[in-house]
């Protein structure tokens, strides 16, 4: 793919505004540069690396009506020998087309997204933090541009990628463990709609769930089937948790469940882990049971963001709870962290193609 590439002035900052002893956000930073490229008369092309700046878009375009939007959220880092590395990008490229799939948008070759993810990271390497926990946070995106108000599929589409220098997800990083609030009142998905597609509408839909939550003291929702029956994600992320003869439970790849791509990974290494995983639909009645009885002794969600985010209590909407491991982040939780994120900057050796080098050509 030939890539037209606009610079910015030299003058222009090209890294980030941190000190190496300072902590950074996450998602709140971007680097000078974005990638862009246009689907226009059934064919993607004028494929551009411009600086980042705000787009000109119709009034009228799907995109902003209807939601005919998706998105894919991955990392690079940087390892021992300088040299930044996407993480199984090729598992988010992969993505993208099935949310495309999904959402009636044109896909784009997984190792076109790739080539354009690797060209921005090159031009905008400089931009990698220097802190000891950072990532460079990946945003790939797709939205309908037709300017049409009938609801329909689009003609025309941008595709985008943009960089986030970032810190760790949570601030405190592996610390503390979170809350979840069981409800039967919000769901995130339904069989037949788009709950396995990283569509931009599935988290519009997920914010009054989250502010229910956060009312009831809990940072996201324990998401349930529509039938009310099965445990599906825990918020926007995979749910698991974890017996007393330490195997791993992940509920199964639905259509009403993204593929975390941080589940799929747990699920590859688990010998190497030395933990059993399990997938299935695991019935909520049993889960609270479980933990009430210590069946249950670790808890947590499984996302690209903050690697595991550690479940320590589950609270019922009557504001009584249920707690996991006196509240505490688990054994195997902590391992499972340790050895996938040492694996992720090249401290542990990945499985093959795990980690992709960004080489240098600008
Ligand atoms: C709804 C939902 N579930 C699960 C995940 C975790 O997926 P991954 O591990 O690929 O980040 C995400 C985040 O991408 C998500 O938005």
């Amino acid at each position: 793919m030939d890539i037209k590439i606009e610079l910015k002035p030299k003058s222009e900052r090209r890294t980030t505004p941190f000190k190496p002893s300072e902590p950074l956000p996450f998602g709140k930073l971007r680097t000078d540069h974005m990638f862009m490229m246009d689907y226009e008369s059934g064919q993607w092309n004028n494929a551009r690396i411009v600086p980042y700046s705000d787009f000109h878009i119709a009034p009228g375009a799907i995109s902003l009506h209807y939601g005919q939007s998706i998105f894919e959220g991955a990392k690079a880092f940087q390892h021992d020998d300088g040299e930044i590395y996407t993480f199984r990008i090729d598992k988010n490229a992969k993505r993208m087309n099935h949310s495309a799939d999904i959402l009636c948008i044109p896909q784009i070759p997984e190792e076109i997204q790739i080539e354009a993810i690797h060209t921005l990271i090159d031009i905008d390497r400089n931009w990698f933090p220097l802190q000891e926990d950072a990532s460079l946070y990946i945003r790939p995106f797709i939205f309908a541009t037709q300017d049409s108000l009938g609801v329909h599929p689009s003609n025309t589409y941008t595709f985008a990628v943009i960089l986030s220098p970032s810190g760790p997800y949570y601030a405190e990083g592996f610390t503390k463990a979170i809350k979840l609030l069981i409800t039967k009142k919000f769901h995130r998905a339904a069989p037949g709609g788009t709950g396995s597609a990283k569509a931009a509408g599935n988290y519009a839909a997920s914010l009054k769930a989250g502010e229910f939550a956060a009312s009831k003291s809990a940072s996201q929702v324990l998401y349930l089937s529509a039938d009310n029956r099965y445990i599906e994600e825990a918020g926007a992320m995979n749910h698991f948790h974890i017996d007393k003869n330490g195997t791993v439970y992940i509920p199964e790849f639905t259509d009403t469940v993204l593929r975390s791509i941080t589940s799929e990974s747990v699920i590859e290494i688990q010998d190497k882990l030395g933990v059993k995983v399990v997938q299935g639909r695991f019935a909520i009645d049993d889960f609270i049971k479980d933990i009430k009885e210590k069946q249950i002794t670790e808890a947590g969600g499984f996302g690209t963001a903050a690697v595991i985010s550690p479940v320590g209590e589950y609270v019922f909407e009557d504001g009584s709870s249920i707690v996991v491991n006196d509240g505490e982040i688990g054994e195997i939780t902590r391992h499972i962290y340790d050895y996938y994120t040492s694996i992720q900057r090249g401290k542990i050796e990945a499985p093959k193609g795990w980690n992709r080098k960004v080489e240098r050509k600008y």
